[in-house]
C-alpha cells in the first residue's frame, strides 16, 4: 500500500458553497496522478463531506480522528510531515532530501490547513519517522506539502 492520509476541516467546509469538492477533487486527481493507492481523509468537519469520490485506481476511506485511522493500519510504516516549527523541541526529524522511501506498505501524513498535525499529541512509533521539506522556510499548503512529497519519491525511485 502506499497511502495518504490527510484531514479537512471545516475551512473548507462551506456548506453554503461546494468548496470541499474542489480541494478533495485536487487531493484526488493528484494521488491518481502518483499511483498512490489509498486516500485517507481524515473529517474534521462539522456538517460533513460533500464531496463523493470516483475512480476505480484508488481506495478512499474516511475516519473521524487521526487515532481510528492508524488503528486501521497497524503494520504500515508511517512518515509524518510538519514544517520545522511546528516539530517540538527535541523531537528528531529529518529534511526530504534524507528521506528514503519505502518501496510499499506506507503511509504518507499530513496535518489539516488550519490546525496542522499537533505532533506532540501522537503516540509515535518505534519506526515512525518525522520529515520536513525545507526547500523554503515558508509553511505550505498540506496538497502543495504532499505533491512534493510525492514527486521526490517519484525522482527519488527513478
Ligand atoms: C498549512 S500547514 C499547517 C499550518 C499550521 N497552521 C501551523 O501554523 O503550524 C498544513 C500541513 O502541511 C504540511 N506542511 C506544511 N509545510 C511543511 C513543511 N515545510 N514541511 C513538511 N510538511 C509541511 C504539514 O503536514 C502541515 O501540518
Amino acid at each position: 500500500m502506499i497511502g495518504i492520509i490527510i484531514h479537512l476541516e471545516d475551512r473548507w467546509n462551506y456548506t453554503q458553497s461546494d468548496r470541499d469538492i474542489d480541494v478533495l477533487q485536487m487531493y484526488q486527481e493528484t494521488v491518481r496522478a502518483f499511483n498512490v493507492d489509498t486516500l485517507i481523509i481524515i473529517d474534521k468537519t462539522t456538517e460533513g463531506i460533500v464531496h463523493k469520490f470516483i475512480g476505480v485506481d484508488t481506495v478512499y476511506a474516511t475516519y473521524k480522528t487521526l487515532k481510528e485511522a492508524l488503528h486501521a493500519y497497524p503494520d504500515v510504516t508511517k512518515i509524518y510531515f510538519e514544517h520545522e516549527n511546528a516539530i517540538p523541541a527535541g523531537t528528531e526529524y529529518s529534511p526530504l532530501n534524507d528521506l528514503i522511501h519505502p518501496k510499499d506498505n506506507v503511509l504518507y501524513i499530513f496535518g489539516g490547513d488550519e490546525q496542522g498535525l499537533n505532533l506532540v499529541e501522537i503516540p509515535l512509533e518505534k519506526d515512525d519517522k518525522i520529515v520536513s521539506i525545507q526547500f523554503t522556510k515558508y509553511i505550505l499548503w498540506s496538497i502543495v506539502s504532499m505533491t512534493t512529497v510525492l514527486y521526490d519519491r517519484y525522482l527519488k525511485g527513478k
